[in-house]
């Protein structure tokens, strides 16, 4: 068969679009609906989707006179769509800086379980300046500090997972036996910020451990997802950026020892699709025109991690002088990286900047037919830039819609994209190996975990 594409839907308020939340197309359902995600996940699924995806931010945006957001809690909303779906994946952002280890190896853990193996975690370091002051309020976690404490996370939460073999438990209600101690284990971690004891309290998941996405850009966070993710989420906003990260996140890989075809990468795609390209560049218009400049303004302070634009006249050119020098910034460094080429290679005025940024947020943006998107899928796919993409419909479910309805079909006929699921976890949709666990080593003696079990 030939190599396959994966695709996750990126569900973000009402659509990507900025303004999306403004227009006719979009949902008018609440944004703390829950049918509204329900809606959504279950078109994501009859669409053959790899897996759907919530990002989240730790503190309230300075634009919510203008502008709303995804408003739920993202692991909380993968509880209520693993009740009403049976295939599609499940992935959830959750912060290491600002989380335990222990709670969130255990929330994992149970959506795997509720979900029967379709569970996954985007590990985010949290960049967003304004969290720190919701979680002791000493200031920023610097870059490297957070990417520091991530590493050791990682470690305890691996751990946690695999405390438990997954012939464990025996649960035989005639003999009373309901677990084998000697295959489950302490952890005992002691590091320099966490110390856990473990074994977690909960069997092992059905995925061995939940999925595991990134989507980190700098180098720092390159080497992070070269060591630990499944599937990396990226933003690109040309075809030449994706394949020099393409190339070097699965030449990292490999130096870590992985396979690199065991590390999927799925760039941002954000396409208004209609019948002509006339019609998509129509629509894009008319979505832009809804667009606030005072929103981007703050947003683009946001991720240059407060830096004030505001002097900023709309409508003369820009140039790398009117921004903060990347490696000074304690926020999402690698996307001031991608707005700071922008800047360099079209000379933009502030105005068409934040036009552009409105879009997806620094994410590849474009309007065309069904044809034209399936196409660049192709195109990227089979030139080294991707493994497939995450979806970002700009209006939603409108744009959705038209993907699942349009561009889909054209990747089946092409062999590129799966006609019906053959697997049923997500570990399984991603083409990824079972996680082996020391219990899995036929040489490994059973240790005992003593006291940590009473409770
Ligand atoms: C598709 C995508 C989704 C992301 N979602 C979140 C998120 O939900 N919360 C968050 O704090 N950061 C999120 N990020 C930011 C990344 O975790 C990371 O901080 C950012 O890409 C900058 O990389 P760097 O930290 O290595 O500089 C996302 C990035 C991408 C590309």
């Amino acid at each position: 068969m030939k190599r396959q594409l994966h695709l996750n839907l990126f569900i973000h308020g009402r659509g990507h679009h900025e303004a999306s939340w403004r227009h006719p197309d979009s949902s008018s359902l609440p944004l703390t609906d829950i049918r509204y995600y329900q809606d959504l996940a279950q078109r994501a699924e009859a669409a053959l989707f790899d897996s759907i995806f919530f990002a989240d931010q730790l503190a309230l945006g300075g634009d919510v006179a203008q502008a709303p957001r995804t408003w739920l809690e993202p692991i909380t909303i993968l509880a209520a769509l693993a009740a009403v779906t049976s295939r599609v994946g499940l992935i959830a952002t959750a912060s290491t800086t600002y989380t335990e280890p222990f709670n969130l190896a255990r929330q994992f853990a149970s959506i795997d379980h509720i979900s029967n193996g379709r569970a996954a975690w985007n590990i985010v370091t949290s960049w967003l300046a304004a969290a720190a002051e919701n979680f002791g309020g000493t200031g920023q976690v610097a870059h490297a500090d957070r990417y520091a404490r991530g590493e050791e996370f990682m470690s305890v939460v691996k751990a946690l997972w695999d405390s438990w073999a997954s012939d464990a438990v025996i649960d035989d209600q005639t003999t009373g036996a309901y677990a084998r101690l000697g295959r489950i284990r302490s952890i005992n971690h002691r590091g320099d910020f966490y110390r856990v004891t473990g074994p977690l309290n909960m069997p092992r998941c059905p995925q061995g451990r939940p999925v595991l996405v990134q989507a980190g850009s700098s180098d720092t966070g390159r080497r992070f997802a070269a060591r630990y993710a499944d599937a990396v989420f990226t933003a690109h906003m040309a075809k030449a950026t994706a394949q020099e990260f393409y190339a070097d996140l699965k030449a990292l890989a490999a130096a870590e020892g992985r396979r690199p075809d065991e590390v999927l990468i799925l760039p941002g795609l954000s396409a208004m699709i209609a019948g002509t390209e006339a019609e998509a560049e129509r629509l894009a218009r008319e979505v832009n025109e809804l667009t606030d400049p005072e929103v981007g303004r703050k947003r683009l302070s946001g991720r240059f991690g407060g830096h004030d634009f505001s002097h900023l006249p709309l409508d003369r050119s820009l140039s790398p002088a009117d921004f903060p020098d990347p490696a000074s910034v304690e926020a999402a460094r690698s996307r001031t990286e991608v707005i700071l080429n922008l800047v360099k290679r079209d000379q933009p005025t502030l105005r068409q900047l934040l036009g552009y940024l409105a879009g997806a947020r620094g994410h590849f943006v474009t309007a065309g037919t069904p044809e034209q998107v399936a196409d660049l899928i192709e195109d990227w796919f089979t030139n080294g830039a991707a493994d497939g993409f995450n979806i970002m419909p700009p209006l939603l479910p409108a744009q959705l819609d038209a993907f699942s309805s349009e561009v889909i079909p054209i990747l089946q006929r092409r062999g590129l994209f799966r006609t019906e699921y053959s697997g049923t976890t997500l570990r399984e949709h991603y083409g990824l190996p079972w996680p082996a666990s020391v219990f899995d080593d036929p040489n490994f003696k059973g240790e005992l975990h003593g006291a940590a079990a009473g409770i």
